[in-house]
Protein backbone atom coordinates (compact mmCIF):
# COMPACT_ATOMS: atom_id res chain seq x y z
CA UNK A 1 0.00 0.00 0.00
CA UNK A 2 1.25 3.47 -0.42
CA UNK A 3 2.87 5.37 2.11
CA UNK A 4 2.83 9.36 2.16
CA UNK A 5 5.47 11.01 4.11
CA UNK A 6 4.42 14.85 4.80
CA UNK A 7 6.88 16.77 6.34
CA UNK A 8 4.87 19.98 8.19
CA UNK A 9 6.06 23.27 9.08
CA UNK A 10 3.83 25.56 11.82
CA UNK A 11 4.66 29.16 12.35
CA UNK A 12 1.26 30.98 12.68
CA UNK A 13 2.20 32.66 15.90
CA UNK A 14 3.91 32.02 18.33
CA UNK A 15 5.26 28.00 18.53
CA UNK A 16 8.10 27.14 16.08
CA UNK A 17 7.03 23.39 15.13
CA UNK A 18 7.85 20.93 12.42
CA UNK A 19 6.75 17.16 12.35
CA UNK A 20 7.60 14.35 9.50
CA UNK A 21 4.47 11.88 9.57
CA UNK A 22 3.83 8.70 7.35
CA UNK A 23 0.20 7.99 6.34
CA UNK A 24 -1.11 5.47 5.32
CA UNK A 25 -5.30 4.67 4.34
CA UNK A 26 -8.17 6.61 3.38
CA UNK A 27 -10.81 7.79 5.37
CA UNK A 28 -12.94 6.90 8.13
CA UNK A 29 -9.34 5.80 8.82
CA UNK A 30 -5.98 7.03 8.80
CA UNK A 31 -2.87 5.73 9.68
CA UNK A 32 -0.25 8.03 11.18
CA UNK A 33 2.54 7.01 11.70
CA UNK A 34 5.02 9.82 13.64
CA UNK A 35 8.58 9.71 12.64
CA UNK A 36 9.20 13.06 14.71
CA UNK A 37 7.50 15.85 15.89
CA UNK A 38 9.02 19.22 17.72
CA UNK A 39 7.68 22.33 18.75
CA UNK A 40 9.92 25.19 20.42
CA UNK A 41 7.41 27.92 22.14
CA UNK A 42 8.46 31.08 22.31
CA UNK A 43 6.40 31.98 25.62
CA UNK A 44 9.38 33.18 27.63
CA UNK A 45 10.21 35.72 25.05
CA UNK A 46 6.92 37.42 25.09
CA UNK A 47 6.07 37.15 28.53
CA UNK A 48 8.08 40.35 29.31
CA UNK A 49 5.24 41.87 26.83
CA UNK A 50 1.64 40.02 28.08
CA UNK A 51 1.01 39.02 24.50
CA UNK A 52 2.54 37.54 21.57
CA UNK A 53 4.36 40.98 19.66
CA UNK A 54 4.38 40.10 15.91
CA UNK A 55 7.99 41.05 14.67
CA UNK A 56 9.92 39.11 17.57
CA UNK A 57 7.35 36.37 16.90
CA UNK A 58 8.98 36.63 13.17
CA UNK A 59 12.57 36.84 13.80
CA UNK A 60 12.33 33.53 16.60
CA UNK A 61 11.38 31.42 13.73
CA UNK A 62 13.31 32.82 11.48
CA UNK A 63 16.50 32.22 13.92
CA UNK A 64 15.10 28.91 15.01
CA UNK A 65 13.57 26.74 11.87
CA UNK A 66 17.14 25.36 10.51
CA UNK A 67 18.33 24.41 13.20
CA UNK A 68 14.58 22.82 14.40
CA UNK A 69 14.38 21.27 11.25
CA UNK A 70 17.90 19.27 11.12
CA UNK A 71 16.75 18.21 15.25
CA UNK A 72 13.26 16.69 12.94
CA UNK A 73 15.56 15.27 10.14
CA UNK A 74 17.62 13.51 12.59
CA UNK A 75 14.73 12.34 14.93
CA UNK A 76 13.16 11.00 12.07
CA UNK A 77 16.67 8.41 11.18
CA UNK A 78 16.69 11.35 7.65
CA UNK A 79 19.77 13.52 8.14
CA UNK A 80 22.42 12.58 5.56
CA UNK A 81 25.10 14.50 4.91
CA UNK A 82 26.10 15.18 1.37
CA UNK A 83 28.85 16.66 -0.62
CA UNK A 84 26.53 17.06 -3.16
CA UNK A 85 25.86 20.92 -3.53
CA UNK A 86 27.25 23.83 -3.79
CA UNK A 87 24.84 26.43 -4.33
CA UNK A 88 25.88 29.23 -7.13
CA UNK A 89 24.78 31.73 -8.83
CA UNK A 90 22.29 32.16 -10.38
CA UNK A 91 21.01 29.58 -8.49
CA UNK A 92 21.62 31.07 -5.20
CA UNK A 93 20.01 34.33 -6.05
CA UNK A 94 17.05 32.69 -6.31
CA UNK A 95 16.78 31.45 -2.88
CA UNK A 96 18.02 34.71 -1.63
CA UNK A 97 14.98 36.40 -3.56
CA UNK A 98 12.38 33.78 -1.48
CA UNK A 99 14.07 34.46 1.69
CA UNK A 100 15.19 38.12 1.38
CA UNK A 101 13.02 39.17 4.20
CA UNK A 102 14.56 36.77 6.50
CA UNK A 103 18.21 37.38 5.87
CA UNK A 104 19.25 34.98 9.22
CA UNK A 105 17.51 32.26 7.96
CA UNK A 106 18.72 32.70 4.46
CA UNK A 107 22.23 32.73 5.89
CA UNK A 108 21.68 29.30 7.48
CA UNK A 109 19.49 27.82 5.12
CA UNK A 110 22.48 28.04 2.51
CA UNK A 111 25.11 27.07 5.26
CA UNK A 112 23.37 23.91 5.98
CA UNK A 113 20.20 22.85 3.57
CA UNK A 114 22.62 22.45 0.37
CA UNK A 115 24.83 19.81 2.47
CA UNK A 116 21.93 17.36 3.24
CA UNK A 117 20.39 15.04 1.47
CA UNK A 118 17.07 15.55 -0.08
CA UNK A 119 15.08 13.25 3.06
CA UNK A 120 12.82 10.97 1.53
CA UNK A 121 9.46 12.33 2.02
CA UNK A 122 6.47 13.31 -0.55
CA UNK A 123 5.18 16.76 0.51
CA UNK A 124 6.00 19.64 2.26
CA UNK A 125 3.56 20.96 4.24
CA UNK A 126 3.02 24.70 5.87
CA UNK A 127 0.66 26.30 7.59
CA UNK A 128 -0.96 29.30 4.68
CA UNK A 129 -3.26 31.10 7.70
CA UNK A 130 -5.00 32.17 9.60
CA UNK A 131 -2.81 33.52 12.15
CA UNK A 132 -0.02 36.58 11.99
CA UNK A 133 0.90 37.37 8.96
CA UNK A 134 4.74 37.92 9.08
CA UNK A 135 4.84 35.18 11.63
CA UNK A 136 3.09 33.01 8.75
CA UNK A 137 5.28 34.50 5.84
CA UNK A 138 8.31 32.96 7.74
CA UNK A 139 7.36 29.38 7.63
CA UNK A 140 5.99 29.93 3.75
CA UNK A 141 8.64 31.31 2.54
CA UNK A 142 10.81 28.60 4.44
CA UNK A 143 8.45 25.79 2.67
CA UNK A 144 9.13 27.76 -0.36
CA UNK A 145 12.98 27.38 -0.42
CA UNK A 146 12.89 23.85 0.37
CA UNK A 147 9.90 22.55 -1.99
CA UNK A 148 13.00 24.18 -4.69
CA UNK A 149 16.10 22.51 -3.39
CA UNK A 150 14.87 19.20 -2.78
CA UNK A 151 11.85 19.44 -5.79
CA UNK A 152 8.71 18.41 -3.67
CA UNK A 153 5.15 19.88 -3.72
CA UNK A 154 3.61 22.19 -1.45
CA UNK A 155 0.39 21.37 0.82
CA UNK A 156 -0.59 25.05 2.05
CA UNK A 157 -2.80 24.45 4.90
CA UNK A 158 -5.37 25.96 6.80
CA UNK A 159 -4.44 26.04 10.53
CA UNK A 160 -7.65 25.99 11.94
CA UNK A 161 -8.27 22.54 9.76
CA UNK A 162 -5.45 21.41 11.78
CA UNK A 163 -7.14 22.16 14.90
CA UNK A 164 -10.66 20.16 14.22
CA UNK A 165 -8.84 17.32 12.86
CA UNK A 166 -6.42 16.79 16.14
CA UNK A 167 -8.61 15.56 17.77
CA UNK A 168 -9.39 12.32 15.73
CA UNK A 169 -6.08 11.58 16.07
CA UNK A 170 -6.43 8.69 18.23
CA UNK A 171 -3.92 5.60 19.80
CA UNK A 172 -4.75 2.40 17.88
CA UNK A 173 -3.32 -1.46 18.29
CA UNK A 174 -0.35 -0.72 15.46
CA UNK A 175 0.01 2.99 16.67
CA UNK A 176 -2.07 6.12 15.91
CA UNK A 177 -4.71 7.01 13.55
CA UNK A 178 -7.20 9.53 12.51
CA UNK A 179 -10.33 7.53 12.86
CA UNK A 180 -14.16 9.27 12.56
CA UNK A 181 -17.08 8.19 11.11
CA UNK A 182 -19.94 9.55 13.39
CA UNK A 183 -21.16 12.80 10.72
CA UNK A 184 -22.11 15.46 10.96
CA UNK A 185 -19.99 16.50 13.15
CA UNK A 186 -20.22 20.22 14.93
CA UNK A 187 -16.81 21.43 15.64
CA UNK A 188 -15.71 24.06 18.66
CA UNK A 189 -12.69 25.59 17.81
CA UNK A 190 -11.32 27.64 20.82
CA UNK A 191 -7.93 29.16 20.49
CA UNK A 192 -6.12 32.48 20.99
CA UNK A 193 -7.31 34.19 18.08
CA UNK A 194 -10.49 32.27 17.34
CA UNK A 195 -14.04 31.16 18.50
CA UNK A 196 -15.67 29.20 16.31
CA UNK A 197 -18.41 26.62 15.69
CA UNK A 198 -17.86 24.64 12.53
CA UNK A 199 -20.79 22.10 10.94
CA UNK A 200 -18.62 19.70 9.64
CA UNK A 201 -21.22 17.25 7.43
CA UNK A 202 -18.20 14.80 5.84
CA UNK A 203 -14.11 15.06 5.52
CA UNK A 204 -13.05 18.13 4.10
CA UNK A 205 -16.94 19.49 4.73
CA UNK A 206 -16.45 22.60 6.81
CA UNK A 207 -19.37 25.14 7.44
CA UNK A 208 -18.48 28.45 10.10
CA UNK A 209 -22.48 28.86 11.79
CA UNK A 210 -21.11 31.07 14.22
CA UNK A 211 -17.92 33.11 16.01
CA UNK A 212 -17.07 35.68 17.85
CA UNK A 213 -17.98 39.39 17.39
CA UNK A 214 -15.29 40.58 19.17
CA UNK A 215 -12.18 38.83 21.43
CA UNK A 216 -11.57 35.40 21.34
CA UNK A 217 -11.80 33.30 24.43
CA UNK A 218 -8.46 32.26 24.68
CA UNK A 219 -7.79 36.33 23.89
CA UNK A 220 -10.06 36.70 26.93
CA UNK A 221 -8.30 34.46 29.20
CA UNK A 222 -5.64 35.98 28.49
CA UNK A 223 -7.05 39.45 28.95
CA UNK A 224 -8.36 38.65 32.55
CA UNK A 225 -5.07 36.80 33.38
CA UNK A 226 -3.14 40.08 32.88
CA UNK A 227 -6.45 41.80 35.16
CA UNK A 228 -5.26 39.48 38.15
CA UNK A 229 -1.81 40.07 37.33
CA UNK A 230 -0.78 36.51 36.50
CA UNK A 231 1.54 35.76 33.38
CA UNK A 232 1.13 35.03 29.64
CA UNK A 233 -0.71 33.02 28.54
CA UNK A 234 -3.13 33.47 31.05
CA UNK A 235 -5.19 30.24 30.00
CA UNK A 236 -3.29 27.89 32.16
CA UNK A 237 -2.88 29.99 34.88
CA UNK A 238 -6.77 31.31 35.41
CA UNK A 239 -7.45 27.58 35.33
CA UNK A 240 -4.89 26.56 38.32
CA UNK A 241 -5.97 29.64 40.11
CA UNK A 242 -9.53 29.29 40.06
CA UNK A 243 -9.08 25.67 41.55
CA UNK A 244 -9.01 27.00 44.43
CA UNK A 245 -11.88 29.71 43.76
CA UNK A 246 -15.29 29.40 45.69
CA UNK A 247 -18.19 29.31 42.89
CA UNK A 248 -21.24 32.04 43.54
CA UNK A 249 -18.77 35.00 45.09
CA UNK A 250 -19.29 37.14 41.99
CA UNK A 251 -21.59 37.05 39.54
CA UNK A 252 -20.55 37.89 35.73
CA UNK A 253 -22.58 38.26 32.33
CA UNK A 254 -22.94 35.03 29.98
CA UNK A 255 -22.91 37.01 26.95
CA UNK A 256 -24.96 36.15 24.06
CA UNK A 257 -26.13 33.36 25.76
CA UNK A 258 -29.51 33.83 24.51
CA UNK A 259 -29.00 34.85 21.40
CA UNK A 260 -30.98 32.74 18.59
CA UNK A 261 -27.55 32.69 16.08
CA UNK A 262 -24.27 30.40 17.01
CA UNK A 263 -21.73 33.68 17.68
CA UNK A 264 -20.48 34.58 20.86
CA UNK A 265 -18.95 37.78 22.46
CA UNK A 266 -16.44 37.61 24.78
CA UNK A 267 -14.94 41.33 25.25
CA UNK A 268 -17.74 42.57 27.75
CA UNK A 269 -17.02 39.78 29.76
CA UNK A 270 -13.72 40.53 30.20
CA UNK A 271 -14.83 43.86 30.84
CA UNK A 272 -17.03 43.05 33.29
CA UNK A 273 -14.15 41.12 34.87
CA UNK A 274 -12.09 44.21 34.66
CA UNK A 275 -14.61 46.96 37.02
CA UNK A 276 -15.43 43.78 39.37
CA UNK A 277 -11.57 43.88 40.21
CA UNK A 278 -11.51 47.76 40.07
CA UNK A 279 -13.78 48.06 42.57
CA UNK A 280 -12.36 45.43 44.62
CA UNK A 281 -8.95 47.64 44.77
CA UNK A 282 -5.88 45.60 45.59
CA UNK A 283 -7.15 41.80 45.20
CA UNK A 284 -6.31 39.05 47.68
CA UNK A 285 -5.68 35.33 46.71
CA UNK A 286 -8.82 34.87 47.70
CA UNK A 287 -10.60 37.24 45.40
CA UNK A 288 -8.08 36.77 42.67
CA UNK A 289 -9.32 33.08 42.82
CA UNK A 290 -13.11 33.56 43.17
CA UNK A 291 -12.77 36.02 39.72
CA UNK A 292 -10.68 33.66 38.13
CA UNK A 293 -14.04 30.60 38.48
CA UNK A 294 -16.30 33.29 38.01
CA UNK A 295 -14.66 34.04 34.72
CA UNK A 296 -14.22 30.70 33.88
CA UNK A 297 -17.68 29.12 34.61
CA UNK A 298 -19.15 31.96 32.64
CA UNK A 299 -16.75 31.53 29.58
CA UNK A 300 -17.39 27.76 29.80
CA UNK A 301 -21.14 27.71 30.26
CA UNK A 302 -21.57 29.72 26.98
CA UNK A 303 -19.46 27.92 25.06
CA UNK A 304 -21.10 24.53 26.02
CA UNK A 305 -24.47 25.93 25.96
CA UNK A 306 -24.19 27.00 22.39
CA UNK A 307 -22.55 23.61 21.40
CA UNK A 308 -25.15 22.01 22.59
CA UNK A 309 -27.74 23.77 20.80
CA UNK A 310 -25.87 23.39 17.98
CA UNK A 311 -25.59 19.62 18.21
CA UNK A 312 -29.62 19.63 18.98
CA UNK A 313 -30.03 21.60 15.91
CA UNK A 314 -27.94 19.97 12.89
CA UNK A 315 -28.76 16.67 15.13
CA UNK A 316 -24.88 16.31 15.26
CA UNK A 317 -23.25 12.66 16.15
CA UNK A 318 -19.92 14.05 17.55
CA UNK A 319 -18.53 17.32 19.19
CA UNK A 320 -14.84 17.85 18.12
CA UNK A 321 -12.85 20.41 20.34
CA UNK A 322 -9.65 22.14 19.34
CA UNK A 323 -7.91 24.44 19.72
CA UNK A 324 -5.56 26.18 22.62
CA UNK A 325 -8.56 26.07 25.31
CA UNK A 326 -9.21 22.88 24.79
CA UNK A 327 -6.96 21.92 27.30
CA UNK A 328 -9.13 23.67 29.36
CA UNK A 329 -10.16 20.88 32.15
CA UNK A 330 -13.47 22.57 33.31
CA UNK A 331 -14.13 23.19 29.52
CA UNK A 332 -13.87 19.31 28.75
CA UNK A 333 -15.81 18.16 31.68
CA UNK A 334 -18.25 20.06 31.97
CA UNK A 335 -19.15 19.60 27.84
CA UNK A 336 -18.26 15.64 28.37
CA UNK A 337 -20.97 16.04 31.40
CA UNK A 338 -23.29 18.23 29.02
CA UNK A 339 -23.24 15.44 26.32
CA UNK A 340 -23.72 12.45 28.77
CA UNK A 341 -27.26 13.88 30.34
CA UNK A 342 -28.58 13.92 26.71
CA UNK A 343 -30.59 10.87 25.69
CA UNK A 344 -29.09 10.01 22.60
CA UNK A 345 -25.16 9.17 22.17
CA UNK A 346 -22.48 11.88 20.93
CA UNK A 347 -19.17 10.88 20.67
CA UNK A 348 -16.66 13.72 22.15
CA UNK A 349 -13.55 13.71 20.58
CA UNK A 350 -10.95 15.70 22.28
CA UNK A 351 -7.04 16.29 21.81
CA UNK A 352 -4.56 15.42 23.94
CA UNK A 353 -3.16 18.24 25.98
CA UNK A 354 0.05 18.41 23.42
CA UNK A 355 -2.19 18.23 20.39
CA UNK A 356 -4.31 21.44 21.74
CA UNK A 357 -2.39 24.05 21.28
CA UNK A 358 -0.09 24.58 18.47
CA UNK A 359 2.06 22.01 16.77
CA UNK A 360 2.94 20.49 13.78
CA UNK A 361 1.44 17.16 13.98
CA UNK A 362 -1.97 18.64 13.52
CA UNK A 363 -0.59 20.41 10.61
CA UNK A 364 0.55 16.95 8.43
CA UNK A 365 -2.85 15.79 9.41
CA UNK A 366 -4.69 18.47 8.19
CA UNK A 367 -2.30 18.45 5.08
CA UNK A 368 -3.16 14.71 4.31
CA UNK A 369 -6.29 16.19 3.54
CA UNK A 370 -5.56 19.26 1.27
CA UNK A 371 -4.03 19.05 -2.30
CA UNK A 372 -0.47 20.60 -3.08
CA UNK A 373 -0.42 23.92 -4.82
CA UNK A 374 0.19 24.13 -8.36
CA UNK A 375 2.39 26.87 -7.64
CA UNK A 376 4.23 27.57 -4.68
CA UNK A 377 5.95 30.59 -6.02
CA UNK A 378 3.00 32.42 -5.68
CA UNK A 379 1.90 31.08 -2.63
CA UNK A 380 1.18 33.99 0.24
CA UNK A 381 0.49 34.39 3.82
CA UNK A 382 -3.56 34.36 4.56
CA UNK A 383 -3.77 35.94 7.77
CA UNK A 384 -7.94 35.80 8.03
CA UNK A 385 -8.04 32.42 6.08
CA UNK A 386 -11.75 30.95 6.69
CA UNK A 387 -12.73 27.44 6.54
CA UNK A 388 -14.86 26.50 4.27
O1 LIG B 1 -4.30 27.23 19.72
P1 LIG B 1 -3.36 28.05 20.49
O2 LIG B 1 -2.11 27.38 21.04
O3 LIG B 1 -2.82 29.26 19.64
C1 LIG B 1 -3.65 29.94 18.77
O4 LIG B 1 -3.81 29.48 17.61
O5 LIG B 1 -4.21 30.97 19.24
O6 LIG B 1 -4.18 28.71 21.68
C2 LIG B 1 -3.58 29.52 22.65
C3 LIG B 1 -4.63 30.00 23.63
C4 LIG B 1 -4.14 31.06 24.60
O7 LIG B 1 -5.07 32.11 24.62
C5 LIG B 1 -4.09 30.34 25.93
O8 LIG B 1 -4.31 31.19 27.03
C6 LIG B 1 -5.21 29.33 25.77
O9 LIG B 1 -5.10 28.90 24.43
N1 LIG B 1 -5.08 28.19 26.68
C7 LIG B 1 -5.98 27.91 27.65
C8 LIG B 1 -5.48 26.79 28.35
N2 LIG B 1 -4.30 26.42 27.76
C9 LIG B 1 -4.08 27.29 26.75
N3 LIG B 1 -7.14 28.51 28.00
C10 LIG B 1 -7.83 28.00 29.03
N4 LIG B 1 -7.42 26.95 29.76
C11 LIG B 1 -6.26 26.31 29.46
N5 LIG B 1 -5.86 25.25 30.19
ZN1 LIG C 1 -3.73 27.56 17.09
Amino acid sequence: MHHMRILAIETSCDETAISIVETEGNPPSVAFRVLADNTLTQIDIHKAYGGVFPMLAKREHARTLVPLLVKTLTDAGMLRKTSRHVIESPLRKEFEDILEREPELFGQFIDVIPEIDTPPIDAIAVTQGPGLEPALWVGINFAKALAMIWKKPVIPVNHMEGHLLAPLLKKTEHGTAVAHDAFPAIGLLVSGGHTELVLMDDWRSYKVIGATRDDAVGEAFDKVARVLGLPYPGGPEIARIAQDGHSGVYTLPRPMLHSPDYDFSFAGLKTAVLYLARDLGTLTETQKADLALAFEEAAVDVLVAKTLRAVEEYQAHSVIVGGGVSANTRLRETLRQALRERSSDVELAIPERTLSTDNALMIAIAAYFTSPTDDFANLRARGNWKLG
